[in-house]
């Protein structure tokens, strides 16, 4: 599909909004995660990569904050001290709280926002908002920051002020990334290794927004830890779920109920697949890599209960079809699954998939491929 470049987009936002042009433009990808899924607040290791699509902000100084969307094109006041206004802009009154905070905010900006990167479908398109605004206001504020505290500051804009149970994994990888390799990031003491990924993944979007997921994903991460707690109380020594090892599940499985040992047996079985996946890419075993991803989602499925049928539906048709493999990637309930598969039968693969998800579903999905692209930046 072509589309117009969220750049150009920003900049003629910006001029129509504020009758001027842009001091600063900055952009920020969205992401796939490979596998590691709802590991980063359970202090395992995530594996995920830049997406090519971005969120570009094109922003002046201002006296107060006026921001405009391509969503909805329309001008708004954002009064970073008052209440959220449950739109988009309290991503942005997040930031410049966040960045006030560390007394990196301007006095006020006019900002303008475009993107690629499509919203309620799994590929952190919060983030992606919140680290390319953070990059934009930093750069008018006149500061030089590094991207780990770009990423901080954008995730605590998230987690902080906007109250998502998110982890770190996102806004890391929009801040962070490299092209041409995914990130292995361990959550628990912030380590990155970047693991070359030179191919890429086809990216099928389910088509079901999951808006609810934040609410469900506020539950999960409870669950973790209320399953975390329970287990120490029962003499099992861990400091993060993720750290117990793979060989001590039938133990956790004993000292849990429903639903939490399920909860648990995902967070356990995921690290240890995370790893693996590791090896696999770097031993450029792409036969591997698939049935750890299948294997991921089966556990998504099964115990982290965070799919929806549209995902399963989908990664059943690539892998019968014959992909090496394929999962929902993001927070789930909806969203988007990655297909890995040889790049001959690809174009087979997609038709027969798509088809057989009309058949069901009475739409076709949109289906793009993407490589591992770049972090945020500056674009001048
Ligand atoms: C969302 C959160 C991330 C991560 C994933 C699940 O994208 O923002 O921090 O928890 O879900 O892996």
């Amino acid at each position: 599909m072509t589309q117009t470049s969220p750049k150009a987009l920003a900049t003629s936002l910006f001029q129509k909004a504020f009758a001027s042009h842009p001091a600063v433009l900055a952009s920020a990808p969205g992401r796939v995660n490979l596998i590691g899924e709802h590991m980063d607040y359970n202090g395992g290791p995530v594996l995920p990569f830049a997406i090519q699509r971005r969120t570009v902000v094109a922003a002046s100084l201002g006296t107060a904050w006026h921001a405009v969307s391509a969503i909805d094109g329309t001008t708004q006041l954002v009064d970073p001290t008052g209440p959220a206004a449950g739109g988009w802009t309290d991503y942005l009154r997040g930031v410049i709280r966040a960045l006030a905070h560390d007394g990196l905010a301007p006095r006020g900006a006019q900002v303008a926002v475009a993107s690629t990167v499509p919203v309620g479908a799994g590929l952190a398109s919060s983030a992606a908002l919140t680290v390319a605004l953070t990059r934009a206001l930093v750069h008018l504020a006149g500061r030089r920051v590094p991207p780990e505290r770009l990423a901080d500051i954008a995730y605590r804009a998230e987690h902080d002020e906007v109250g998502v149970a998110c982890g770190r994994m996102d806004q890391t990888v929009a801040a962070l990334a490299s092209p041409g390799l995914a990130m292995l990031l361990e959550t628990a003491t912030g380590e990155i290794t970047g693991v070359p990924f030179p191919g890429h993944v086809i990216v099928v979007e389910t088509g079901v927004a999951h808006e609810l997921s934040r609410g469900a994903l506020n539950q999960r991460r409870h669950e973790c830890e209320e399953a975390l707690r329970m287990l120490r109380e029962r003499g099992v020594e861990a400091t993060h779920l993720a750290d117990i090892a793979q060989a001590r599940l039938g133990e956790v499985e004993r000292l849990l109920p429903p639903p939490w040992m399920s909860r648990a047996r995902h967070v356990v079985t995921e690290a240890s697949r995370t790893r693996e996946a590791v090896h696999a890419l770097q031993a450029h075993d792409l036969v591997r890599l698939g049935r750890l991803l299948q294997e991921g989602h089966r556990s998504l499925r099964d115990d982290y209960q965070s799919s929806c049928r549209e995902a399963d539906w989908l990664v059943d048709g690539a892998v019968r079809h014959g992909a090496y493999g394929a999962r929902l990637t993001g927070a789930g309930w909806g969203g988007a699954v990655i297909v890995l598969a040889n790049e001959a039968a690809e174009s087979r693969i997609m038709a027969l998939v798509g088809e057989e998800f009309n058949r069901e579903f009475g739409r076709f999905p949109e289906m793009w491929k993407t490589s591992a692209g770049r972090g945020a930046t500056v674009e001048h």
